[in-house]
């Protein structure tokens, strides 16, 4: 058994700070009259239904950022700068911005403040749909990279190093401003990083990674190396994925050499962001990068790990299931679990664990289902899901995909007719999606999770989208 305190590192354990935290407990503890938003003060006008179930002391913190001395969000000042710059320092930033919105605010800000109309920005064709989002409301042009595909689990794989140089290569006009890549997949696949970020910079372009799925990574060495380390110059971290924040919070990171303009990242922020944020959801940021540094939050990220080694061990002795790891060219980040049972969808699988044994897994698609090892998970859960899925894996039941006759995972390379911005902006109609076929598409599908676009605007619709379509009647086309 490895030693759980092995990675403790004690500089790091002298002093935790939590400086949001603690304002907001000084505030809960010198209340005052209250004559200001929100207007349900102090929880004393909230349906008490609501307030039984979340709790008074939750709702008397509920406030924004003009008041009891919190600080404010957009000029970072008090408590929230303070957080920030211990974040950053956590992380191993130059400089951290808290984000309300998620890492899709993160993604937004980075392309309106660092890409501009007829830029060309490579990216992933597996990328998050808040960043084609991004793209559509600054006019920049993604150059797609369609990363490996990996045919036995139907899932986007890792992106190489070569496939980016090869672009940049041809690019002698220099008309290539940004790559932007995601990493790792939201199956746990990771590419090669630091390959990637040594191309960027041999052409003296910035790479910006949205890391929204490894915000543990620099805080554990068996897990992979966070991109702020391998040369990035911006990382977004879903914080509320896997590190312990409340839904809908995040960290967008600037590296400490970047070459990017992070005053313009802040200026975006402000625009973006809402004007009365959360004290509750930036306290939980505050919260979750204290725990992340403390002995019990590194212990807790250890347990993860190894509670991810021993179900994968139990995994390896359970005849017809198969677990996605890492292979020649990616790895794998070890707590996300990607499983598959022979004669079984993943949609099945996932209904069986849900209704027979009371499980919820992060995701199902045609192939398998995605099992995520949590900082929250104890021992006993990993147990039980694997008796779960031993017992399943005998073979009593009988798959009703044909039922479903869903894809969840389209790996389609993009026949783009028009520009991601022309096309959403476009004179649009609403047609029959058998109608659509040979038609310019003028909307983002994108289902989540895992928010990957099966159409973009200004892709060319064909038959081989029809099967990933089974929820859509009709779809919005350039008319
Ligand atoms: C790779 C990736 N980037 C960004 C996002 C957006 O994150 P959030 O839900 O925090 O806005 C997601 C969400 O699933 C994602 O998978």
């Amino acid at each position: 058994m490895e030693n759980i305190q092995q990675n403790i590192n004690t500089k790091e354990l002298i002093e935790i700070k939590a400086p949001i935290v603690e304002a907001l407990k000084q505030a809960y503890e010198n209340p005052t009259y209250q004559f200001h938003i929100p207007g349900h003060t102090k929880g004393k006008a909230v349906f008490k239904d609501f307030r039984k179930l979340i709790g008074e002391k939750a709702l008397s913190i509920d406030t924004t950022d003009e008041f009891d001395n919190l600080g404010t969000l957009h000029p970072a000042t008090g408590p929230i700068k303070e957080a920030q710059e211990l974040a950053a320092e956590a992380f191993g930033a130059k400089k951290t911005f808290f984000l309300l919105n998620g890492s899709t605010a993160g993604n937004l800000a980075i392309a309106m403040a660092l890409t501009k109309k007829g830029q060309k920005i490579i990216v992933n064709r597996n990328c998050h749909r808040s960043i084609l989002t991004g793209l559509m409301i600054s006019g920049a042009e993604p150059i797609w990279v369609c990363p490996s595909r990996i045919e036995d689990w139907s899932i986007w794989g890792n992106i190489e190093a070569w496939q980016i140089e090869e672009i940049l290569e041809k690019d002698t006009k220099r008309e290539i401003s940004m790559v932007w890549i995601t990493n790792p997949t939201y199956e746990g696949v990771v590419s090669d990083v630091k390959s990637i970020s040594v191309v960027c910079r041999k052409y003296g372009v910035p790479l910006v990674v949205d890391e929204a799925h490894g915000c543990l990574w620099n805080f554990n060495k068996h897990l992979p190396e966070t991109a702020l380390k391998l040369g990035a110059d911006a990382v977004v971290h879903s914080l509320h994925k896997t590190g312990g924040s409340m839904s809908q919070t995040s960290m967008l990171h600037i590296s400490k050499d970047s070459i990017l303009d992070e005053r313009a990242v802040e200026k975006a922020l402000k625009l973006l962001h809402t004007t009365s944020p959360s004290l509750i959801l930036l306290g939980s940021l505050d919260a979750a990068r204290a725990n992340l540094q403390s002995k019990n939050g590194q212990k807790l990220i250890q347990r993860a790990v190894l509670n991810a080694k021993y179900l994968r061990r139990r995994l390896d002795e359970i005849p017809n299931l198969h677990q996605l790891k890492s292979d020649f060219g990616y790895k794998t980040d070890v707590t996300k679990v990607f499983i598959k049972i022979d004669g079984l969808s993943g949609k099945r699988l996932e209904s069986i664990l849900e209704i027979d044994y009371n499980i919820e897994v992060e995701s199902a698609s045609d192939i398998g289902v995605l099992i995520l090892c949590n900082l929250g998970n104890k021992r006993s859960d990993f147990k039980y899901l694997a008796d779960c899925l031993e017992k399943i894996a005998q073979g009593h039941h009988k798959d009703i995909y044909y039922l479903e006759k869903r894809k969840h995972m389209p790996m389609l390379e993009p026949q783009i007719k028009m520009s991601l911005r022309e096309a959403f902006y476009s004179e649009k109609e609403t047609i029959r999606k058998d109608e659509a076929i040979g038609r310019i598409s003028a909307e983002v599908v994108a289902e989540c999770p895992p928010g990957i676009s099966i159409l973009l605007p200004g892709e060319l619709i064909t038959e081989e989208h029809l099967p990933y379509l089974n929820d859509y009647e009709t779809l919005e086309v350039v008319k």
